[in-house]
């Protein structure tokens, strides 16, 4: 049975929001209850500006503000990202009433479990961006004057890239990954930014890449001039923490919002990579 959404006559007076925070990096969650007076076509975005300005929690006692993150407010910049009613997602695409009709009684809001939590419902997800430049999945710039015009890209391959090029970075497929698991540094005390940095990234290197990263790599070495750097990208995929760790549980490709072929090219690097490894054997 479709679930429907509230009608005028069957909308509640008031929506309960449960929301798990955290004050800080490190810190003990701790569940907040919150009821915020209900209005047509909200988002969850506009259910948190609701709870900052009500600055109170459903016992009527003074609370910060829940802190969260946005940037596009379209489903573009993937900033949003967190678990809603138990399941990943954009919170500014998450509209109400649509939640609702699933679960009328309240709306569950709790910050993304693979990345570090900065606070509240923001996480920090350098590993996710660490993941991309392990891949180099970009096109390189060989210099800065007019070269004329690029190669040509035959349509189809265009429409084999383009769905790949819609990734924005949001993390929904490595929550669903059980292959990406949380690894969450603290600096020691004298240990230099610089070290502190340098250790997570090794960290972040060693463990799965994850599924948004192989994509990435699939759409850069399918392009004319980034392409240039394939070996690199399948010498990175070939690694530690690369397409070998791919267990082909296929979550990723369940939650991705922009619906991208990830098992497709998951399926492209394995065969790309075995490829490369026959190569480099016959190259010795
Ligand atoms: S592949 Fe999809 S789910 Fe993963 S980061 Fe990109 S857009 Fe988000
Ligand atoms: S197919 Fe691979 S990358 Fe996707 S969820 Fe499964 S293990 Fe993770
Ligand atoms: S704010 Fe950019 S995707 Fe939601």
């Amino acid at each position: 049975m479709i679930a429907q959404e509230p009608s005028a006559k069957n909308r509640p007076e008031f929506i309960n929001v449960r929301v798990r925070r955290q004050d800080g990096p490190g810190q003990k969650p701790y569940w907040e209850l919150h009821k915020i007076k209900y209005e047509p076509e909200m988002n969850v975005i506009s259910v948190l500006q609701r709870i900052a300005a009500q600055a109170k929690n459903t016992d009527g006692r003074a609370v910060s503000p829940v802190a969260w993150d946005c940037g596009c407010l379209e489903e573009v910049c993937g900033s949003c990202t967190m678990v809603i009613n138990g399941r990943v997602r954009q919170s500014c695409s998450a509209l109400v009433d649509r939640l609702l009709a699933d679960h009328a009684d309240e709306i569950v809001l709790e910050p993304m479990s693979k990345f570090p939590v900065v606070r509240d419902l923001m996480v920090d997800r350098e590993r996710l961006f660490r993941g991309l430049e392990r891949v180099k999945a970009w096109v390189p710039v060989d210099s800065y004057y007019n070269l004329g015009p690029g190669e040509r890209i035959p349509r189809e391959e265009q429409e084999r890239n383009y769905p790949l090029s819609q990734c924005m970075s949001c993390g929904c497929c490595v929550e669903a990954c059980p292959q990406y698991n949380k690894i969450e540094d603290t600096q020691k005390p004298n240990e230099s930014e610089a070290e502190f940095e340098a250790r997570k990234d090794a960290d972040f290197d060693e463990a799965f890449v994850g599924p948004h990263a192989i994509s990435q790599a699939m759409l850069f070495n399918n392009h004319p001039t980034g392409k240039t750097l394939a070996a690199d990208r399948l010498e990175a995929l070939s690694g530690a923490g690369g397409i070998a760790t791919c267990g082909n549980a296929q979550n990723c490709v369940a939650v991705c919002p922009k619906e991208i072929p990830l098992t497709t090219s998951i399926a492209r690097a394995g065969r790309a990579t075995t490829l490369h490894a026959i190569k480099k054997w016959f190259d010795k």
